[in-house]
């Protein structure tokens, strides 16, 4: 039987991973055949099996009629969008692992695909090696998906685990997840939360049948906490984990949102530790059901490209059904701010008195009451301030904000405002 023909755009992190997964795995090395690979610099050396071409041209590995399979691993948007779409328009399947250029060219390149009859699989584009992608589009195909909340991205639990573990410094962890593979090749999309919304793009488009612009998602991410916050969250019994989370709201719309939430320590998500990731599906037949793995890193991420290429190579990849959410626009988003949570906010406020009383007045005015009230013995900053940190009984996130906004008049107002979320 020949083998399947493999061109991969993209030998950097994952790149590479892929290529040497393709040489080691027995069962890859029966049905595929790496080919030639697409890089920008020439000069690099390159670990490849003797005979692989390595090109800079991306016309030369993608109109290869001999090539039945593109991987892109090249990450970013532009490049990548011109080597997929052109690879679909050749009549190959493509592979992705790129989380940024479906969530911002998605409902085209599905189109595409489908239009010319190819697969197009992303498996490895949401939490590396979980198999969630999958488990959407086909174990779970006739459920009707309540909610899909987790961690989707490695790089930031990494760094809240070492914070909250190790006493790591927000810095020294970022670094580190740099080191081993984890992190996007601008880290920033993955500390801003964006990597995290893009992923909600993807598989809230998976769940809820409809494409859902990672621009329309509320995201917060990481970089103003700080390890005050981290100990602290550990100290009141919670821990602080960037959570995407999705959910069907009570008028049959879905209110999608990235950020940082204080998780008790007894809830499932609390205790994914490191680079690992995990999902937390809940859905009418089936109830709530858990799907948790290396959410980052080469070796991951090769496993689920490879898995997307096997199917290529035994004809078992699922062409663009009718139905893929990726095909639908959503217009009916919903930001509930009524809903009653508890949160936790850190102020920076002057050390003078009547400043406590009158930040419990500005939120009692709205109708938020304070649960606790901490305002530790530390020396004010070169600002004159000093940390006050509060958690609150159950509000509505609306009055909180119109309240934070008062206190913000004052020019304390901003700080670091948490969900709470209670098991
Ligand atoms: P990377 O290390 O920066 O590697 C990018 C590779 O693409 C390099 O080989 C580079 O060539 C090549 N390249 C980039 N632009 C090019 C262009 N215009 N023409 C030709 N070659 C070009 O990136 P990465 O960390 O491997 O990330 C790749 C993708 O995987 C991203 O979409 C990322 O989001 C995704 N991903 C990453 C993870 C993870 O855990 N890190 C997990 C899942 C998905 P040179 O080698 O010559 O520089
Ligand atoms: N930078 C991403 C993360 C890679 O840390 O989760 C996996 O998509």
């Amino acid at each position: 039987m020949s083998k399947t023909v493999v061109a991969l755009a993209g030998l950097g992190t994952i790149g590479a991973g892929l290529a040497k997964l393709l040489c080691e795995n027995p069962a890859a090395g029966k049905v595929l055949r790496l080919k030639s690979v697409l890089v920008r610099d020439l000069s690099k050396p390159r670990a490849l099996p003797h005979g692989t071409i390595v090109s800079n041209k991306a016309s030369e590995i993608v109109e290869d009629p001999e090539v039945d399979v593109v991987v892109e691993a090249l990450g970013g948007v532009e490049s990548a969008f011109a080597v997929v779409e052109s690879a679909l328009k050749a009549g190959k399947h493509v592979v992705t692992a790129n989380k940024n250029l479906l969530a911002e060219k998605g409902p085209e390149l599905f189109a595409l695909a489908r239009q010319k009859g190819v697969s197009l699989g992303f498996e490895a584009s949401v939490c590396a090696g979980i198999p969630i992608i999958r488990t959407l589009r086909e174990a779970l195909r006739a459920e009707t998906i309540l909610s899909v909340e987790g961690i989707v991205n490695g790089t930031t639990n990494y760094i809240l685990t070492r914070m909250s573990e190790n006493a790591s410094s927000y810095t020294d962890a970022l670094r580190e997840a740099q080191e081993k593979g984890y992190a996007e090749p601008d880290p920033s999309y993955d500390v801003s939360g964006k990597d995290a919304a893009c992923k909600a793009t993807i598989l809230t488009s998976l769940a809820f049948g409809h494409f859902f612009p990672t621009d329309r998602i509320r995201t917060s991410g990481i970089s103003n906490l700080d390890s005050q916050d981290v100990s602290q969250a550990e100290a009141m019994g919670y821990r602080i984990k960037l959570i995407a989370a999705a959910r069907r709201t009570k008028n049959g719309q879905v209110d999608v949102e990235v950020a940082p939430v204080l998780l008790p320590k007894e809830h499932p998500l609390a205790s994914v530790r490191l680079e690992y990731n995990a999902v937390l599906v809940d859905s009418t037949g089936l109830g709530l059901t858990l799907y948790s793995g290396k959410g980052a890193g080469p070796a991951p991420t090769a496993v689920s490209l490879l898995a997307d290429l096997m199917d290529v190579a035994q004809g078992r990849a699922l062409l663009v059904e009718e139905e893929n959410g990726f095909l639908h626009r959503q217009e009916n988003f919903e930001c509930d701010r009524t809903q009653l949570e508890r949160f936790y906010i850190h102020l920076s406020v002057p050390d003078l008195p009547g400043v406590l009383a009158k930040v419990a007045g500005v939120l009692a005015a709205q109708g938020v009451s304070l649960a606790s009230v901490l305002q530790p013995e530390v020396k004010s900053d070169a600002e004159g301030l000093v940390p006050l940190i509060l958690t609150t009984h159950q509000a509505q996130r609306g009055r909180l904000d119109a309240a934070l906004a008062e206190l913000g008049k004052e020019g304390w107002g901003k700080g670091v405002v948490l969900r709470i979320q209670d098991v």
